[in-house]
């Protein structure tokens, strides 16, 4: 059957491709103006505008009636919306923070919905030069290679990846520290942060770490790497348990069922304002 939407994913793979490699790590090179955004450790840097301006102009040349979810653009006031139209969902940098300070893991990541089904996800992790790419039922591959989550079930063998975010609220951080001392104690091996959501999932698809969760990051930073890791053969649900909710801003990312249910049991939940709140 023809690959109705391999043509936009060939254009999202060169745009990712193109802008990790010309313009972020060209950046890297120079000195970087920080700016905030909703508070003084949510950042953004003029590469991160200019990625988003890169491949959103670019798309629009060749899908004018397509739609888009950019981190940048809704920072600068334009709606959220996950529609059943095709929309390009758009982190130009995930790991602003890496970015600034140099910290060697800052991915370009582009997913494309239909139908608020993600149907392909570019994740270029730019100085590593990986390509992550997967196209619904047709698998995940890391520069061309097939990716396999990891075979472990027990998950005391396991390493988990984690992420702090920016939230400063007291409380919202004695959650974050609650909920690491409750994975770190079931004993795991480990805990991980790449300081990157789309890298820690790709990781996931790699079979690197067993599992990552997060509360309080976008659809930007998920949408592309999410059919990484369930093409890769892994799962995808809420941190309570239940199904994934792309818009909730709250993800287990696992390479099997039992492991992220395990790791869901010792999360202490909140709810983040979700992505579409009106
Ligand atoms: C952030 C990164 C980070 C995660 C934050 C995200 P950004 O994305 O993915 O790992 O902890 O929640 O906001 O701002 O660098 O695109």
């Amino acid at each position: 059957m023809a690959d109705l939407w391999q043509d936009a994913m060939d254009h999202a793979v060169t745009a990712a491709r193109g802008a990790g490699r010309q313009v972020v790590r060209e950046a890297l090179r120079e000195d970087r103006k920080v700016m905030t955004k909703s508070s003084s450790v949510d950042l953004v840097t003029q590469t991160d505008q200019k990625v988003e301006q890169l491949i959103i102009q670019s798309v629009k040349e060749k899908y004018p009636t397509h739609r888009f979810i950019g981190e940048e653009s809704v920072a600068a006031g334009e709606p959220c919306v996950l529609s059943d139209e095709p929309t390009w969902i758009i982190d130009p940098i995930d790991g602003t923070t890496n970015f600034v300070h140099g910290f060697p893991f800052v991915a370009v990541s582009v997913g494309f919905s239909v139908n608020r089904q993600i149907e392909f996800g570019v994740v270029y992790s730019c100085l590593e030069d990986k390509m992550f790419t997967a196209r619904r039922g047709r698998g995940s591959f890391c520069n061309g290679q097939p990716l396999q989550v990891s075979a472990q079930t027990d998950v005391g063998q396991s390493v988990i990846a984690t992420e702090f975010g920016s939230n400063r609220d007291p409380e919202v951080v004695d959650g974050i520290f609650s909920s690491l001392r409750n994975v770190l104690a079931i004993p795991v091996h480990g805990v991980r942060s790449a300081g990157t959501a789309a890298i820690n999932m790709c990781l996931v698809a790699s079979g690197c770490v067993e599992a990552y969760y997060e509360m309080g990051m976008h659809v930007w930073d998920l949408a592309a790497a999410s059919l990484l890791v369930t093409e890769a053969g892994g799962v995808l649900m809420d941190v309570e348990g239940g199904p994934f909710d792309l818009m909730s801003r709250r993800v287990i990312a696992a390479n099997n069922r039992s492991i992220g249910q395990r790791i869901a049991r010792e999360i202490r939940a909140y709810a983040p304002v979700r992505d579409d709140a009106p």
